[in-house]
């Protein structure tokens, strides 16, 4: 028995090895400079053809991707991520994610994002019962997942600031309907930031938003922060930069979190999968058209001390498919 079950394992890594060889040979492909369409003799299984569909999407090859993607289908037909990279590939690619937010909403409303986003609610709730603030800031609030079940009845003044209109529009009529004093503003942080040097709050909060914020804006909308606010309570994944994902490694453990992802959605997998987490999560291999930029929780902890708070403390909230996340309180 110990025996037979000792061959299977030994079968199936010797099925496994050209896999790996031919992942590892399009990845040197990739750092001698080819072009992904003078590699596609190299694939031997489904990772090795994702491998290639995802490079070609990143340069732009989208014949080359699309070609790439069905071959992963045929060869692993249960691979998920593989089926709905075909579909992906095959239309226009996406625009901006939160402006036909139908499927932002189904994903975070699904799968993993339930205890997720009550943990995140409940990290927003406890802050605001320690500090007491009497005027609240959101920024990229959404449709108010996390923030409107985090607000109290006798909730305090809530700003929010919002860039996708629809989005804005959930937030602005429950706060409405729920009789929470607020003011919106469908504008990103950064135009906010700039029009409002003068306002004060006690307690900022962003949850899942200022990784949408380019690198390099990202220093003055946090000294911004540290001079408007006494508190600032940020929720973000700890997603430590990955300088190459294609390498064979993280790239094999990108298709694995990423199949969990799409596999957590039954019904409105397609409507999640290539409308939210398909363009979310390529955009990792790709220096344009990225809807957000990561980055590791010590980062974040270190530019919000660079950026004028005294105290800045960490904890993980939440292990999600993707990356775990963390809440990040700063303060004078
Ligand atoms: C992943 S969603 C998170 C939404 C909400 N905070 C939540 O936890 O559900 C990211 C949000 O950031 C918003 N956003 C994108 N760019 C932004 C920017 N430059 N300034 C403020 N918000 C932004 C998006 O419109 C979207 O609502």
């Amino acid at each position: 028995m110990v025996m037979a079950k000792a061959g299977t394992i030994d079968e199936c890594e010797e099925a496994a090895l050209p896999q790996q060889q031919s992942v590892a040979a399009i990845y040197r492909g990739y750092l001698d400079g080819a072009a992904p369409a003078e590699m596609t003799d190299q694939v031997t299984g489904a990772d090795s053809a994702l491998q290639l569909a995802v490079w070609s999407h990143a340069v732009g090859d989208r014949d080359t991707a699309h070609a790439c993607a069905v071959r992963a289908a045929e060869l692993d037909p249960a691979r998920e991520f593989a089926r709905l990279l075909v579909r992906f590939t095959a239309g226009p690619g996406a625009g901006d994610v939160y402006d036909s937010p139908a499927a932002f909403q189904a994903f975070i409303r699904g799968g993993g994002n339930i205890a997720l986003y009550e943990a995140t609610s409940a990290a927003l709730r406890r802050a605001h019962r320690r500090h007491s603030p009497r005027r609240i800031l959101d920024i990229g609030a959404g449709d108010g997942l996390a923030l409107l079940p985090a607000l109290d009845d006798d909730a305090p003044h809530v700003d929010v600031v919002e860039p996708s209109a629809d989005l804005l529009t959930h937030t602005r009529d429950a706060l409405r309907d729920r009789g929470i004093s607020h003011q919106v503003w469908n504008d990103t942080v950064q135009d906010f930031a700039t029009a409002h040097p003068d306002r004060q709050w006690d307690l900022a909060q962003s949850t899942f938003a200022l990784q949408s914020v380019p690198p390099h804006q990202r220093p003055a909308i946090l000294e911004w922060l540290a001079q408007h606010t006494r508190t600032f309570v940020l929720v973000e994944f700890d997603a430590p930069e990955v300088p190459e994902p294609l390498a064979p490694d993280w790239f094999g453990e990108f298709l694995r979190r990423v199949e969990r992802g799409v596999r957590e959605y039954a019904h409105d997998r397609d409507l999640v999968g290539l409308g939210f987490i398909l363009p979310v999560v390529l955009g990792k291999f790709t220096t344009t058209d990225r809807t957000n930029h990561e980055q590791s929780i010590q980062d974040w902890t270190a530019q919000l001390r660079a950026a004028g708070f005294a105290h800045v403390t960490a904890h993980q909230l939440h292990d999600y498919w993707w990356q775990p996340a963390h809440a990040v309180e700063a303060h004078h």
